[in-house]
């Protein structure tokens, strides 16, 4: 039977991105494809980022493939008024998908595309495991005319999950980054994951590490890392930051999962307002999230390696898009990972 997917292009350079990866899927098989209004254009036609018809869609299909949301159109403090990224934080949670994979791998062809240099970064090959569907993102938020406040919550039960998440993913050690020395979910994050690191794995190595200094030790030394595991504003932070290891945010892919229904599988990257409709934007980390949901989602590992062998390939063929210093435009470079396609 056709594994059905969900595609949710969104905004800005989204559709852009989303059509050479649809091209992609069906070089690779038979995938029944449904797509969606996400986001802003979900907000344009319907007033919502995410109506009740697209999660339901989304809950009934084998996985979900979003390419990315927002834009000045839409931008606004006002509280009252909807945002694009409600969407995406409705879909997450309301999929359940608590584990959000951001691995960080830097290929060899694009060591000098880096901003830091060659030495540092060469060999890096790390896994930030991102919390994503607690703490301040989702907690009570008020605002009145002087005033405004975010809560930051978690639970034993959900900082244990996202822990055994990171330690079942390590291959030699997991980072606990959080903030211990000052908040009081830090503190509760450090004592459960050190009590399940001793009961459940204590073959794995396992270090806490305040988040400023896991900012500053991700650049300073980005070998050093096997799996950074943290809370969901600090993974969001310290996943942009880790993207410039491998050149470009252009480059990195997620995998969301944790629920009992479908994952979802986007780009780290936003919705690109400055460089959409310019035919210039990088589909990689689009691709590779298509990889990550043919193998995670839909267990096609074979599948899955082709994609990214193919983009390996056509990197050290000299692929390059602008955000890699480069002038393949979008269409250029995915017939060039087709052509690497075996
Ligand atoms: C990400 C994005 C989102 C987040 C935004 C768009 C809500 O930055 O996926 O990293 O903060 O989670
Ligand atoms: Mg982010």
């Amino acid at each position: 039977m056709a594994h059905h997917i969900v595609t949710l292009p969104g905004d800005g350079i989204g559709p852009e991105i989303m059509a050479p990866a649809v091209e992609l899927l069906a070089k690779l098989g038979d995938f029944e494809l449904e797509e969606h209004p996400f986001g802003g254009a979900s907000i344009d036609m319907h007033g919502t980022a995410l109506t009740d018809e697209t999660l339901q869609a989304c809950k009934a299909a084998d996985a979900v493939l979003l390419a990315a949301v927002g834009g000045p159109k839409w931008d606004t403090t006002d509280p009252a008024k909807p945002r694009p990224e409600q969407g995406l934080l409705g879909l997450r949670k309301g999929l359940g998908l608590y584990a959000n994979l951001r691995p960080v791998r830097p290929l060899p062809a694009l060591y000098d595309a880096s901003p830091l240099r060659r030495e540092r970064i060469e060999g890096t090959d790390l896994l930030v495991v991102r919390e994503l569907t607690g703490g301040i993102y989702f907690g009570e938020k008020t605002r009145t005319a002087d005033a405004a406040s975010d809560l930051c919550e978690y639970t034993v039960e959900e900082i244990e999950r996202i822990a055994r998440t990171a330690f079942q993913a390590a291959r030699s050690k997991v980072c606990s980054v959080d903030k211990a020395n000052v908040l009081e979910t830090s503190r509760l994050w450090r004592e459960v994951v050190t009590n399940l690191h001793a009961r459940e794995f204590p073959h794995v190595e396992l270090e806490h590490v305040l988040v400023d200094n896991a900012a500053m030790q991700l650049v300073s030394s980005p070998r050093h890392f096997d799996v950074i595991v943290t809370e969901n504003m600090f993974g969001d932070i310290l996943s942009d930051e880790a993207a410039m290891i491998t050149g470009s945010i252009g480059m990195l892919p997620s995998a969301s999962l944790g629920g009992d229904g479908p994952g979802l599988f986007e780009p780290v990257h936003g919705s690109a307002p400055d460089i959409a409709g310019q035919g210039i934007a990088n589909p990689l980390a689009m691709f590779l999230s298509v990889a990550l949901m043919l193998r995670h989602g839909l267990g096609l590992e074979s599948e899955a390696a082709a994609v990214e062998s193919a983009v390996d390939r056509a990197l050290a063929a000299g692929l390059r898009t602008p955000d890699l210093g480069g002038e393949a435009g979008t269409a250029q470079a995915a017939q060039t990972v087709f052509a690497h396609l075996e």
